[in-house]
């Protein structure tokens, strides 16, 4: 794998500071979100009455998405590290009246549920962040009735997410950060095969890769990648002053000049979805 296994302090710590930023942008970016959520609820077989477990929620996706298709007699639990991330999810689902949803703070290295507890198990853009994927897994087949499905979405290589791209090299060249981008946990399973071996030592039977290739074409001189700047780096360019600032924003609109065709941007992104089932008895 290419990147080293990412350290549980400084994770929990990361995304504390970035919480308050992923909460400010879900509302904006929850019909992007959904465009990604509903091919992996697809793949993991999510349908009315169910009950879900989500890991790594973040500010609630897919929880919500979860919440609305299994409908009134099902349920999702959602969970994450940090406590700050569960606060933006409870006030979302209060929001669209979504009663079927609670909240539970979980390392989904050890999870506080009993054995046999869940239909499906789900994970979106999480599992790169576990220090030990195989215990994790492990744990998600723990919980699992039999004849479950767990499903988790990751990113595909670096170089395929244009978004990535663009922030990570300007950002990081701004900021003076010499570490090479291999290095960024959440493009650990970027190669293909990488997270479906680590479900199939955990355990899981009938595991299956898939590939998802979207085509963004957002507008051109939009600023559409400042939520994702935020999301992704607020907590690292806070400090920089109103003029600095002026002059990144300024850069990032230039590094995407190279993408841009009449009044769009041209941009990609790849995505793996990996399922396993969780034998019957
Ligand atoms: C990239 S965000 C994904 C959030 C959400 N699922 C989404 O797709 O928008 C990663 C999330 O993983 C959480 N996380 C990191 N390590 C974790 C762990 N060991 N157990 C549970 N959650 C963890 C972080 O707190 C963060 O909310």
């Amino acid at each position: 794998m290419a990147s080293p296994s990412p350290d549980r302090e400084e994770q929990a710590n990361d995304w504390q500071q970035r919480a308050p930023a992923w909460t400010r942008w879900a509302g904006t970016m929850e019909r992007m979100a959904d465009r990604f959520n509903q091919p992996l609820l697809d793949a993991a077989g999510i349908a009315d009455g169910q009950t879900v477990l989500d890991l790594a929620s973040g500010a609630g996706e897919p929880a919500l998405s979860i919440a609305r298709r299994v409908g009134p007699s099902g349920h999702v639990t959602a969970t994450d590290l940090v406590p700050e991330m569960l606060d933006g999810i409870e006030r979302r689902a209060q929001a669209a009246n979504l009663s079927n949803l609670s909240v539970r703070e979980s390392d989904m290295q050890a999870l506080p549920f009993e054995d046999e507890s869940f239909d499906r198990v789900v994970c979106r853009f999480g599992i790169m962040f576990s220090p030990d994927e195989g215990k994790a897994l492990s744990e998600a087949l723990r919980v699992l009735k039999p004849g479950g499905r767990a499903a988790y979405m990751v990113w595909g290589p670096l170089e395929d997410t244009t978004v990535f791209v663009v922030l990570q090299s300007t950002v990081r060249r701004f900021l003076g950060d010499q570490s090479p981008p291999a290095a960024l946990p959440q493009f650990r399973f970027g190669p293909a095969g990488s997270l479906a071996s680590v479900f199939e030592a955990a355990g899981f039977t009938d595991v299956a890769e898939q590939e998802l290739r979207f085509h963004p074409r957002p507008e051109a001189g939009s600023g559409f990648w400042r939520p994702q700047l935020d999301m992704s780096f607020g907590h690292r360019i806070r400090h920089l002053s109103s003029e600095e600032r002026q002059a990144l924003d300024a850069t990032i609109d230039n590094a995407f000049e190279m993408y841009r065709e009449d009044d769009v941007y041209r941009l990609t992104a790849h995505i793996r979805i990996v399922t396993g089932d969780k034998a019957k008895e």
